[in-house]
């Protein structure tokens, strides 16, 4: 399409300036610009005609190409309007609390809090269910809770080159407590301690029941 148009816009050019000197200077036939022998004043004054001409195209150009953009945004919006009216509530992933970077499915997050509600009891049960929800038992079996080398390892450092897990990504743990301690006080009225939290508790028995496993699977 380009081509076209500069060609175009070429031979009205030609013509345009040809019909400007037909009053003028026609006679001694000089300055014409489509001539084959012009002044070097001639030839820039081409130059720029020719690129005020391209700049022409292209803005042109520009404004289909804008235009396409356009339009594909609008089909890729109207798309997206189908897909939302979808049910895809298996999929729905959900901040575990506001603005929390830990996503759960709504399914799963359901089936949490049915194990929370059944009892008192269940607190262990559903630290697990929440940490399965949210992470893959591979990434469980290969973090610990904070970090770094057990205390019961320190002592026995002739164990050289003993793999050190890294822990739970920090913010994750501080929400994942937080949302444990939460349920448990809305549910059950209980306030669980700060010092020897027991939700720490349970993610830790957690993290090395899932690590065994692991270690179990690639024996
Ligand atoms: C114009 O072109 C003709 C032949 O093509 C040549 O003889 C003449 O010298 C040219 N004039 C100028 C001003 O370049
Ligand atoms: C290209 O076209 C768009 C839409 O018409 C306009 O907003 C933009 O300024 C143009 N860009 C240039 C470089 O001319
Ligand atoms: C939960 O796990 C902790 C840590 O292993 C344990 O001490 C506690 O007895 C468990 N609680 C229940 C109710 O099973
Ligand atoms: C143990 O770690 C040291 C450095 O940290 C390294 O040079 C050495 O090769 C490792 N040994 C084994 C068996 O991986």
């Amino acid at each position: 399409m380009s081509i076209t148009l500069l060609w175009l816009l070429y031979i009205f050019g030609c013509h345009h300036q040809h019909s400007d000197e037909e009053g003028s200077s026609l006679a001694d036939g000089s300055a014409n610009s489509c001539s084959s022998n012009q002044t070097s004043e001639d030839i820039e004054d081409n130059e720029v005609a020719f690129l005020r001409r391209r700049i022409q195209v292209l803005e042109i150009e520009n404004r289909s190409l804008y235009r396409k953009i356009e339009d594909m945004e609008k089909k890729i919006a109207e798309h997206n309007k189908v897909n939302a009216k979808r049910p895809r509530t298996s999929h729905l992933l959900v901040p575990l609390l506001h603005a929390s970077t830990v996503e759960i499915e709504k399914s799963e997050l359901d089936e949490v809090l049915v194990v929370a509600k059944a009892s008192r009891e269940n607190l262990n049960a559903t630290v697990n269910r929440l940490l399965e929800a949210v992470y893959s038992k591979t990434f469980l079996g290969s973090h610990s809770l904070s970090g770094g080398v057990p205390k019961t390892r320190k002592k026995m450092s002739t164990r050289p080159n003993q793999t050190v897990k890294p822990g739970l990504p920090k913010n994750d743990l501080d929400d994942i407590i937080r949302f444990v301690k939460n349920t448990w006080e809305e549910i059950h009225g209980d306030v669980l301690p700060e010092k020897n939290c027991p939700v720490r508790s349970a993610i830790k028995v957690k993290l090395s029941t899932e690590y065994r496993a692991l270690k179990n699977t690639y024996k």
